[in-house]
C-alpha cells in the first residue's frame, strides 16, 4: 500500500485491527464513553533522529459549549501504539498515556529509542475505540533528501481546507506551519471578499473554553485531519492564536486583562498542538526552537510576536512613520536574539532554514513616490532586520520561510532594499494562505505596480495554497502551489511557480570567511 492509499484507508478507518500487545490490551476502564472519543484526528510533530511527538485529544462532542469536548470531569486512559508497517503487524513501540480533564483531554506521547531517517505509523486507542492512524518519520543521519510543506492562515469561514488535502496527497516528509492555525473572531468578526462558507463557534475568543472550543471545531474538519496524519509538523504561531496583532505583553485593542487571556490561549494552543511538554513554560509558550535534518539542514523556528516591542506608530500600514527605524526597537527580544544569532553561527548544516511569521522583505504599499510599509511586519523593525540579514549573510545557504501575507511571494533579502547593486543575502518564500481570505484571484495589474515598487520581489500570487519544497545537498526547489477556489469542495491544486535554489559552494567556514568584514 503506497503512502496515498494509507492515508485514504487510515481516514476512513479501515486499517484498524485491535492491537495486539498485551500493554495495549490491559488498559481499559470499567466505564466506557458512549460515542467515539477520537473526533479531532491525531498528530505529530517535532521530529528527531530517534523519536517524535504523538498528539491525540478526545472528545466525544467536539463543539459541546465549554470546551471539554462532551468528556467527562475524570481522567482516561488512552493506549498507544508505534509500529513500522501501516498494518501494525510490527509494533516496535506500545504504552499507556493518561488524557487528563485537566488539559481538555490531551495527549502528547514523547518518544525515544526509535531508527533515524524512516516512517512509522501511529494509533490510540481507549475505551474500546481505536483512532485512525497516521504516518510520522524520523530525522534522518547525513544529508539524506527532504521534502516539505510550508503553510499559513487557515481562516475556518472563509472557505474549505482543500489545500490541506492536496497538501497531504503530496506525501511530504514534514509540514512546516508557520501561524494563524485558526483565528480568535466570532462568527462574521473578520470576513472574506466572498463572504462565509462556515460558521466559527459563537463569539470571540477569550477564555480557556472558548479557544479549547475554536480549537476543536478546526480539528474537526477532515481535511486538516488529513493533512495532521500524513506527516509530523512543526508548528509555530502568530497573532491569531491569541488576538489579531497582539505584541508581547499588550493586547492591540489595549483590553486589559490581556496576560490572562494570552495565557490560556497559549495553554490551548499547546493542548491541541504536538508540542514538546517542554513547550509550556508557565504563563509562557516557547515556540523557538531548532530541528536538525541529519547534516542537510537546520530549522530554526522563531516566535515574533511573544517577545517583540509594540508596532510602531499605532501599527497598521502608513507612510512617515520613523519610530519604526529606531535602534533599540526588538521583534525578536534579546534572549531570543542570541539564541539565534548563536545558532546560526554554530550550525554545521549545508542549509539553514528560518521558519518565522511575517515578511522580513521590504515592501512597499504605495503605488509611485513615497512609500507605505505594514508596521506589524519586519518593516516595523528594520534595524533588528537589518542585523538579521548580516547574521544571514554569515550563514551557510540560508532560506527564509513565512506566512501571514495570505499571497506568495517570493523575495531576494538584502541589507540594503533601496540598493539595486547591494547583494543578495538569501531568498524568502511566502506562503500564501490555505483558507483566509477566501476564493483567492489574480490581479496583474495590481501584482505588476507592486513588483515594480518593491524591485527584490519577483512573483507575488494572490490565490489559496502552500509551498511543496525537495531539498538536497545541491538545490532547494519550491513549487507555488495554488487552488482556483475553495468556496466550493474539490479544487485541484497546481503548481503556479517553480523555482531552484542552488547550493552556493563551499562549506559555512568559507561563506563565513567571505562575509566577514575585510580589515583596511
Ligand atoms: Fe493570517
Amino acid at each position: 500500500m503506497d503512502r496515498r492509499a494509507f492515508l485514504t484507508a487510515a481516514t476512513a478507518g479501515l486499517l484498524l485491527p485491535p492491537p495486539a500487545t498485551p500493554a495495549a490490551a490491559a488498559v481499559s476502564s470499567s466505564r466506557t464513553l458512549r460515542a467515539d472519543p477520537f473526533t479531532l484526528g491525531v498528530a505529530s510533530g517535532d521530529p528527531s533522529s530517534d523519536g517524535f511527538v504523538l498528539w491525540t485529544r478526545l472528545a466525544v462532542d467536539p463543539l459541546g459549549g465549554d470546551g471539554r469536548g462532551g468528556m467527562p470531569a475524570r481522567d482516561v486512559d488512552v493506549d498507544w501504539q508505534v509500529a513500522t508497517d501501516e498494518r501494525f503487524t510490527k509494533v516496535v513501540k506500545s504504552g499507556t498515556a493518561t488524557a487528563r480533564a485537566g488539559a481538555a483531554h490531551s495527549v502528547h506521547v514523547e518518544l525515544k529509542g526509535l531508527e533515524p531517517g524512516r516512517d512509522y505509523f501511529y494509533r490510540f486507542r481507549s475505551q474500546g475505540r481505536l483512532s485512525p492512524a497516521g504516518r510520522t518519520r524520523t530525522t534522518p543521519q547525513g544529508e539524506t533528501p527532504l521534502t516539505f510543506a510550508v503553510a499559513a492562515c487557515a481562516h475556518y469561514e472563509h472557505g474549505y481546507y482543500t489545500a490541506y488535502r492536496r497538501l497531504a496527497e503530496q506525501e511530504p516528509d514534514l509540514v512546516v506551519f508557520l501561524g494563524d492555525y485558526l483565528y480568535e473572531y466570532g462568527p462574521s468578526g473578520y470576513t472574506a471578499l466572498a463572504g462565509r462558507v462556515r460558521s466559527h463557534t459563537p463569539g470571540k475568543c477569550r477564555t480557556l473554553a472558548d479557544y479549547r472550543l475554536r480549537h476543536a471545531q478546526y480539528k474537526s474538519d477532515p481535511d486538516l485531519q488529513a493533512a495532521h496524519a500524513a506527516a509530523p509538523w512543526l508548528v509555530a504561531f502568530d497573532d491569531h492564536e491569541v488576538e489579531n496583532n497582539w505584541a508581547g505583553p499588550v493586547s492591540s485593542t489595549g483590553a486589559a486583562g490581556f496576560a490572562r487571556r494570552r495565557a490560556e490561549a497559549f495553554r490551548a494552543y499547546y493542548e491541541n498542538m504536538p508540542l514538546r511538554r517542554a513547550s509550556l513554560q508557565g504563563a509562557a509558550l516557547k515556540v523557538n526552537r531548532r530541528i536538525s535534518w541529519g547534516t542537510l539542514a537546520r530549522f530554526h523556528l522563531l516566535d515574533t510576536r511573544q517577545f517583540r516591542d509594540d508596532q510602531a506608530c499605532q501599527d497598521g500600514v502608513r507612510a512617515g512613520c520613523d519610530d519604526r527605524l529606531a535602534a533599540g526597537r526588538t521583534l525578536l527580544g534579546s534572549g531570543q536574539w542570541r539564541w539565534l544569532e548563536s545558532g546560526l553561527n554554530d550550525s554545521t548544516t549545508r542549509w539553514n532554514l528560518l521558519g518565522q511569521q511575517i515578511m522580513v522583505a521590504h515592501r512597499d504599499y504605495k503605488v509611485g513616490p513615497g512609500r507605505e510599509v505594514n508596521l506589524d511586519s519586519w518593516d516595523g523593525y528594520a534595524a533588528e532586520r537589518t542585523r538579521l540579514l548580516e547574521s544571514l549573510a554569515r550563514t551557510s545557504n540560508p532560506v527564509v520561510l513565512t506566512g501571514d501575507a495570505h499571497m506568495h511571494h517570493l523575495a531576494e533579502l538584502k541589507t540594503d532594499f533601496d540598493d539595486p547593486d547591494a547583494p543578495v543575502v538569501a531568498r524568502e518564500l511566502v506562503a500564501s494562505s490555505i483558507a483566509s481570505d477566501g476564493d483567492g484571484y489574480r490581479d496583474r495589474t495590481w501584482i505588476s505596480e507592486a513588483l515594480q515598487e518593491n524591485p527584490h520581489i519577483s512573483y507575488i500570487d494572490q490565490r489559496r495554497g502552500y509551498l511543496m519544497a525537495r531539498l538536497t545537498r545541491d538545490e532547494l526547489s519550491v513549487e507555488f502551489r495554488t487552488l482556483d477556489y475553495i468556496s466550493r469542495r474539490g479544487a485541484r491544486a497546481r503548481t503556479a511557480h517553480r523555482l531552484t535554489i542552488p547550493a552556493e559552494a563551499g562549506d559555512a567556514a568559507a561563506r563565513r570567511a567571505a562575509a566577514a568584514p575585510r580589515a583596511g
